[in-house]
């Protein structure tokens, strides 16, 4: 099933663990069990990494390409998996163009004891004291990522609510932006 609004490609297992350990048909397992479940699978929720995408990244591709690129989010994704792959990590990547979504996740990503976020929140980045907030309110390593450099382009962009308060940023890499970023993640 594609959950939220844009939900990347996990492969069969992590999508049989969250059934798990969210079936509430299966009351006969315990935490204990479960875990356990995770471990014979081996991996486990702190090797997750969520990347969260926010408002109108989806258009990526399309959208004033000679800025942020030809590359699909779709494709950053499929290159950021490889690379989680070889660094021995999970991905949960998405992207919503609604504020909430974005501090749902990370909210969810704290509760389920994810191992960093890697957040790229589009034009929010420069306006959100809600998304500064939410940083703040969780104790989960957050990456700030931009494909462009905002710094270098309107004042208005100068400004970043996520960068206030994240652990540390990294622009104007285009899509290797994301990928520092995950090194970063897997060495934190
Ligand atoms: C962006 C930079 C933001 O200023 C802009 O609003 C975006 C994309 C980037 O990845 O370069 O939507 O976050």
């Amino acid at each position: 099933m594609r959950r939220a609004i844009f939900h990347r490609h996990r492969n069969q297992t992590p999508i049989l663990r969250f059934t798990l350990v969210r079936q509430p048909s299966c009351p006969h397992l315990d935490e204990a069990s479960w875990l356990q479940a995770d471990q014979i699978k081996g991996y486990s929720m702190s090797d997750t990494v969520y990347v969260l995408n926010g408002p109108n990244l989806n258009l990526l591709g399309v959208r004033e390409p000679e800025i942020y690129g030809a590359d699909t989010l779709d494709e950053i994704a499929g290159g950021l998996e490889d690379k989680a792959k070889a660094l021995g990590l999970e991905l949960e990547v998405r992207q919503s163009n609604h504020e909430g979504h974005l501090i749902d996740w990370m909210h969810e990503a704290q509760a389920e004891g994810a191992k960093a976020i890697i957040l790229n929140a589009g034009a929010l980045t420069h306006t959100s004291l809600a998304l500064y907030d939410a940083i703040r309110g969780i104790a989960l390593p957050v990456i700030e990522v931009h494909l462009s450099n905002p710094h270098a382009r309107e004042t208005y962009r100068h400004k970043s609510f996520v960068g206030m308060a994240a652990t540390g940023s990294i622009s104007g890499f285009g899509p290797l932006s994301y990928e520092l970023a995950l090194e970063a993640a897997a060495k934190l």
